[in-house]
């Protein structure tokens, strides 16, 4: 008889299950919020992405409701056929306005979520023309990079021929010593801005620097810093204060997810007008696929709006800081993170799923992150904060902690 598939895959779960790294879904019945109710019960939660609080913002719904009004449910097709919307038009010029600053004649491309919107821009980069197939790109990529991008990076591999080395975390001299010895003129840098379980920020400024002594291109995805980083919490560029007057940052691709701290979905990458116009022609993640409703670009327009008010990421700093000066770990280590990502590492996989379920007993909801979504014996409870959490909320969370380390 056949093989028994059932088997093969009841077998490769359990297995899972004796690493402690089966992944379990949670069913959550209320909007997202630090108080939710999960699985039927209230929740206290520091798990979220919605940094801003925005998810649930009455302005926000508003403009979904007022959005479908205006422009039904559904767009129908994708952007190419007839699925491109003037609320999809709309949004995109906003969205290369908040660049404008950093990036020369800049342009944005809106994508239905940002692991489409890197796929589409490391493929499209490294599609360098089909007449001469003896061009490919090397790709130099950041250890700890998103998944998102990891898998850009292997289909690029695959379906363009690029050449693929990783340099280690935050190691620029590596970086500059793989670029020094790459005799390829085309080369690509791709890099989190803020690493998404570490909440460390890459230096923006002596990668753009290594970009222009070797003449690479940069991507640089901001899901976790559009909206929150710099003066005007415009990201990564605000912060880094890259100027687009500087012919050099005509050379940045930039990736900003619009399901963070904007509130909703979707992602965007704003680049020099033609790498945007190339990306759109080759990336088959934004060709052949259902333009996301139009709703919910007429919702990011307002999102936008919401961004630019200072009150949200100021309170969403002060919790930070809160946090940050009550609590008072003696075994575990709270990573070093200026960002909302505030992550504490445990250990073994079983320690931290154990602190997490302990959390859970008192209903506090924190995710354990294991491998391989990070790396072995770092497992770690990734804390996230967001602008509407209370002081009373984050000390619930802090005496909780303290109570379970020490008993541990
Ligand atoms: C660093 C990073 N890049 C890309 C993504 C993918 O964005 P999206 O959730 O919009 O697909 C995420 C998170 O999901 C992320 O953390």
């Amino acid at each position: 008889m056949s093989h028994s598939y059932i088997q093969h895959y009841r077998d490769l779960l359990q297995h899972l299950d004796q690493q402690s790294l089966r992944r379990k879904l949670k069913i959550s019945e209320s909007a997202s919020a630090p108080e939710m109710v999960i699985n039927g019960r209230s929740m206290l939660t520091f798990c979220s992405n919605d940094y801003l609080g925005l998810a649930n913002h009455a302005e926000l719904t508003g403009a979904l409701i007022e959005g479908a009004q205006l422009y039904g449910a559904g767009s129908g097709a994708s952007h190419m056929i007839s699925g491109h919307n003037q609320a999809h038009e709309q949004l995109e010029k906003k969205l290369a306005d908040t660049q404008a600053s950093f990036i020369p004649q800049v342009k944005a491309l809106f994508f239905s979520t940002g692991y489409m919107a890197n796929l589409a821009a490391i493929t499209g980069l490294c599609s360098l023309g089909n007449q001469n197939a003896t061009l490919r790109m090397t790709i130099f990529s950041e250890e700890l990079n998103h998944a998102s991008l990891i898998d850009g990076v292997r289909l690029a591999s695959k379906q363009n021929n690029a050449q693929v080395k990783v340099y280690p975390h935050h190691d620029l001299k590596q970086l500059e010593k793989l670029l020094s010895e790459d005799p390829n003129p085309f080369k690509l840098i791709v890099t989190d801005a803020v690493f998404s379980m570490d909440g460390d920020i890459a230096p923006i400024d002596q990668l753009l620097e290594l970009a222009e002594k070797f003449n690479a291109l940069i991507l640089i995805d901001d899901a976790h810093g559009f909206g929150l980083l710099g003066q005007q919490g415009l990201g990564a560029l605000d912060m880094f204060n890259i100027r687009s007057n500087n012919p050099n940052s005509a050379r940045i691709i930039y990736m900003g997810t619009l399901g963070k701290a904007a509130g909703l979905s979707g992602a965007f990458i704003a680049a020099e007008e033609n790498l945007v116009e190339w990306i759109m022609q080759k990336g088959r993640t934004y060709i052949y696929t259902t333009a996301s409703p139009p709703l919910v670009a007429h919702g990011l327009l307002k999102s936008l709006e919401l961004m630019a008010q200072p009150h949200h990421r100021q309170q969403l700093y002060n919790n930070i800081q809160y946090w940050q000066k009550n609590l008072q770990l003696k075994k575990w280590q709270l990573m070093p993170s200026s960002t909302a990502i505030q992550p504490i590492v445990i250990g073994s996989n079983a320690d931290a799923l154990k602190v997490a379920q302990l959390l859970d007993h008192q209903n506090i909801w924190v995710p354990a992150i294991r491998p391989p979504t990070v790396a072995e014996g770092t497992a770690r409870l990734r804390v996230t904060l967001s602008a509407t959490h209370t002081e009373s909320q984050i000390n619930q969370l802090i005496e909780a902690l303290h109570a379970i380390e020490n008993d541990f």
